[in-house]
């Protein structure tokens, strides 16, 4: 079956950004299905030639050059047509689906608009016939600020489509490091025994970038770090590191798993609040020896900055799953921005046995640790004690890596998240994608932290640009007797 594909908002930011150059990767992998047509439809008109020499332009800037086909791009460039229409107005849009669609074929509609439009368009698309029993919608956060507000959106995509023919995108998912995840636990038997609370001290995620929020600022200063990260990604994450063997590989049980983890996510109360979060923002500092603003000191050519702002561009969370696996394991998360290194890793920290019997240990950790890094690199490696060589009495021990690189072989990837993504959703496979029950979970789980900080009135920290991020997120886990394991480890090095 031939598929279409609609991208609503087809010459914004995100659809010129993001989308096309990721479907052009599948073209060049020769992954996009025979015979796809991709609309872009925009209010303001274009002609055809105009469209594609928009996209050509940004796709040369946002792709590497070694990954540029000339042939690529013209077999790709004649799938793409151009549509003009107000997509909340269903003659209009049902003019473009005249000109453009076959009835024969699949259709996905893609809406890289605003979701205040959403349930707009949406009507629009049942009125005008669109919507048939194939027809499916691609949608990406923000899905909301809260349950409340998702609840409210979500509802009116309901009111059109059904569950199954909606695709939330969450573009970790998308990461071939973080589907890893999913062969690591359930394609390696030796883990499952000790996956849990008899075996595992602790977990930590973490993901750091370095970038500032630069222009976003607006929409980030009503969003923040817990919004923006915590809410999808890292939840999206602890899902695949903490779930129960699905029974095999399609939505309904991986998503069923995922959803009784958030459903098991312990709620912090208002007077933990303090003790098991903490909330950052960027004051000025250096990123890569550049001098950079702090976060209330941001220029945009757009927005006012408000100089008293109290959103965190840092935060750090100390979680439970209340579960019969993880009950008693502390599980910290932590996100932010302009931190010294764009860094993804998440940590499974092995118990140690009280009775060790070797005298002479020449590290200072001995515990076991398996980690997982995501990105920029992406591999696994196994902490593990071994003799120090030589001739020394007894039997000296010091810790090494077992080492799994995925960026082996100097391959060169050729997609990113999002290709995987529309891969999926042309195939109409959903599993990569996250639904609406887990999505409320994850807000009922963030919004009770707000909650917590708004009634304690706990504010910021600041922390410099550069910087790990404020001193509180190291005592979070210090005061428990543990640390992060912050990148001086260099764990690749360590092994040459
Ligand atoms: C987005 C956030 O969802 O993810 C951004 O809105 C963030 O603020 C980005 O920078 C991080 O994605 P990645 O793939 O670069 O880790």
């Amino acid at each position: 079956m031939n598929t279409d594909l609609l991208i609503v908002g087809g010459d914004g930011d995100l659809a010129l950004r993001k989308l096309y150059p990721s479907l052009y990767f599948l073209e060049l992998n020769n992954r996009m299905p025979e015979n796809t047509r991709i609309i872009g439809m925009a209010r303001t008109g274009q002609t055809r030639e105009e469209f594609h020499s928009k996209i050509h332009q940004w796709l040369k800037s946002s792709i590497k050059e070694e990954l540029y086909s000339e042939e690529k791009w013209q077999s790709f460039a004649s799938k793409i047509w151009f549509g003009q229409a107000d997509a909340t107005n269903p003659e209009s849009l049902g003019q473009v689906g005249k000109n453009y669609f076959d009835n024969d074929n699949h259709l996905v509609i893609y809406l890289a608009i605003p979701p205040m439009i959403f349930g707009k368009v949406c009507s629009a698309i049942n009125a005008c016939g669109l919507n048939r029993p194939t027809t499916r919608l691609v949608v990406e956060k923000p899905l909301g600020d809260s349950q409340e507000t998702f609840l409210a959106i979500n509802n009116e995509l309901a009111r059109t489509f059904t569950e199954d023919q909606i695709f939330r995108i969450d573009h970790y998912l998308g990461k071939e490091s973080v589907q890893n995840l999913l062969a690591l636990r359930f394609a390696n038997d030796i883990f499952e025994p000790l996956w849990n609370a008899r075996y595992i001290d602790h977990i930590q995620i973490t993901v750091t970038e370095k970038v500032g929020v630069g222009n976003r600022w607006a929409f980030y200063d009503q969003t923040g770090a817990t919004r923006d990260m915590v809410q999808n990604h890292l939840l999206q994450v602890l899902c695949f590191v903490a779930m129960e063997p699905p029974a095999c590989l399609n939505a309904e049980s991986v998503r069923a798993e995922k959803l009784k983890v958030l459903n098991a996510l312990r709620q912090i109360p208002d007077h933990e609040v303090q003790e098991l979060t903490v909330r950052g923002q960027y004051a000025g500092g250096y990123v890569d020896g550049v001098e950079v603003p702090g976060y209330r000191q941001e220029v945009s050519d757009k927005y006012e900055v408000n100089p008293n702002s109290q959103t965190e561009t840092f935060v750090a969370i100390k979680a439970e799953i209340e579960n019969w696996r993880w009950s008693g394991v502390p599980i910290y998360l932590r996100t932010g921005k302009r931190l010294h290194k764009r860094h993804s890793e998440i940590v499974i920290q092995f118990k140690q046995s009280k009775h060790q019997i070797f005298k002479q240990n020449h590290s200072e950790h001995r515990a076991n640790q398996l980690i997982i890094q995501l990105q920029p690199d992406s591999g696994v490696a196994l902490r593990m004690m071994h003799k120090v060589q030589g001739l020394d009495a007894g039997i000296p021990v010091e810790d090494g890596v077992l080492n799994f690189s995925l960026d082996e072989d100097g391959q060169k990837v050729k997609y990113d998240a999002y290709s995987r993504l529309f891969f999926d959703v042309l195939r109409n496979d959903p599993t990569l994608f996250v639904s609406a029950a887990e999505v409320q979970a994850a807000w009922r789980w963030v919004d009770q932290i707000f909650a917590g900080w708004k009634s304690t009135g706990m504010e910021v920290q600041p922390y410099k640009s550069g910087s790990r991020g404020p001193e509180n997120a190291e005592n979070l886990m210090q005061k428990d007797g543990r640390n992060w394991l912050n990148e001086d480890f260099e764990l690749w090095c360590a092994l040459e």
